[in-house]
């Protein structure tokens, strides 16, 4: 089994050491497994380095939500063949695109090695057989990995905020999505393994830790020598919050058929675990609702927004949701207005559907709505949201918030940006402070996306 301790009777000669490029594509989780395998690959004697010409293994770890996310990828390859014609370099596939696509990538010239996202312990090894014989795929899905006792190497880090994966995989069925074929079956990781990891992530000075999963409220672990002991997610995030009262707390994503009371009313009682939530909706039409196989109705979701308004008032709320699904008419896209005019969410994803290979929904219906209307109805949805997002916003002008400093600001060294507990991005002078501290700020004005102000 890897682990990333050094072994001590293997020193390893840092000047020796090979050099591994990672690009990553999709969600917050695949950050995250980006840094399960460089923790691999380093203690199998790579080093991270920041260019493709540096390097002497380029991994890429790809997203199959949505056709556009695969294209990507595909052009990526064709400009790392340009670099192997250059000179002698290994190509690897990893994520959720190598589970998908398996052997088919194998085929293209450019890839030595696909890793599915249950098999990066196996990279040391697929590594070396690629560099002495031939490609090398595995792509096996698995009901147990966790990769628990890995501690993630943070990349790119702002060393202020990092993320835990709290489980793996999906056990839902939404007709329309691929994650639950390329992550495979749900698991919970041991919270001990996520409590140590939250430690040392604060020892070395985080101040902010995500808790990521597929669907977190369904996070449920059982001690396997004490049946007795279980942990649900609203206990996790507790024993989580109570680490450190000046380590913030975030976790996504929540599922409106699957968010307890419980978990609202742990986030009340603890300041540090931050008011927002990230509830994806998906349509506002029933009969959307029902073919998606979301097994919540607009009314029992409008019912949850209620809740979280009732028990956490401040808290900020944002969704994804999903334009032209098969046979979406103008009256389920109306649909889907009103739940956005109703909700009021602080921000959205939104999205086009794209279908994908083998889900049901590929397999059952028809993807009927032309792109031009889906495209119409995706910018619809926008511009109402943009001028939500402003309104929501514009209620925090003349407020004070606290602010976590995550670094200086894009656009001007001055400034410093951060976070408030609801997530609203926030740019202030920095006045001499820095990243990692909180600190009070007014807020003077705002756009959709971000709030302007100053420290007091
Ligand atoms: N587990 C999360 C998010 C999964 S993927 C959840 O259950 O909500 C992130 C978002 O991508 C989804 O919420 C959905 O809005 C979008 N998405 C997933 N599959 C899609 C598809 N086939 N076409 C367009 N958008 C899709
Ligand atoms: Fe996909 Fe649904 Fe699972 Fe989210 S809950 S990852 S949308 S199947
Ligand atoms: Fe994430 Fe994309 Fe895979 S959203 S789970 S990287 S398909």
């Amino acid at each position: 089994m890897a682990t990333n301790t050094p072994n001590p009777l293997k020193p390893i000669n840092e000047a020796s050491r090979r050099k591994v490029f990672i690009e990553t594509y999709g969600c917050q989780m695949n950050v995250n497994d980006s840094e399960v395998v460089l923790a691999i690959l380093q203690d199998a004697g790579f080093a991270l380095c920041s260019s493709i010409s540096e390097a002497d293994l380029i991994l890429v770890n790809t997203c199959s939500v949505r056709e556009n996310a695969e294209q990507r990828v595909l052009g990526r390859l064709d400009v790392f063949r340009q670099e192997k014609k250059k000179r002698k370099v290994l190509v690897g596939v990893l994520g959720c695109m190598a589970q998908r696509m398996k052997e088919k990538l194998l085929e293209n010239e450019s890839v030595d090695i696909v890793a599915g996202p249950d098999s990066y312990r196996e990279l040391p090894r697929l590594v070396e057989a690629a560099g002495l014989e031939s490609k090398q795929m595995d792509a096996l899905l698995s009901h147990e990995e966790t990769y628990g006792d890995i501690s993630p190497v943070r990349m790119d880090s702002n060393g202020v905020s990092a993320f835990i994966s709290i489980m793996r995989g999906c056990n839902n069925v939404c007709s329309y999505c691929i994650v639950p074929f390329v992550r495979g079956a749900e698991r919970s990781r041991d919270p001990y393994s996520i409590l140590r990891e939250a430690r040392s992530l604060i020892d070395s000075g985080y101040k902010e830790i995500n808790l990521l999963g597929q669907n977190v409220d369904s996070y449920r672990w059982k001690n396997p020598e004490n049946h007795a002991e279980k942990v649900d997610f609203a206990r996790l995030l507790e024993m989580v919050a109570l680490l450190d009262p000046t380590v913030r707390i975030r976790f996504a994503t929540s599922h409106p058929k699957d968010m307890s009371d419980g978990v609202l009313y742990t986030m009340a009682m603890y300041d540090n675990i931050c008011k927002h939530i990230h509830l994806p909706v998906q349509s506002g039409s029933n009969v959307m609702l029902e073919r998606m196989n979301r097994k919540y109705t607009r009314e029992t979701y409008l019912e949850r927004i209620s809740r979280i308004r009732e028990i956490i008032p401040e808290c900020a709320i944002t969704t994804d949701v999903i334009a032209g699904f098969c046979g979406e008419t103008d009256e389920d896209h109306r649909q889907t207005i009103s739940l956005f005019n109703e909700v009021n969410f602080d921000s959205a994803f939104m999205f086009q559907y794209s279908e994908r290979p083998g889900t049901k929904a590929a397999r059952q219906f028809a993807d009927d709505v032309p792109d031009k209307v889906k495209t119409e109805r995706l910018e619809e949805i926008i511009s109402l949201q943009n001028e939500i997002s402003l309104d929501r916003n514009l209620r925090y002008v003349g407020q004070v918030c606290e602010v976590l400093i995550e670094g200086p600001s894009k656009r001007s060294a001055a400034d410093l940006v951060g976070r408030t507990s609801s997530n609203k991005t926030c740019v202030f002078p920095a006045c001499g402070h820095k990243a990692g501290e909180y600190v009070n700020v007014r807020i003077l004005s705002c756009s959709s996306a971000t709030l302007k102000g100053e420290i007091v």
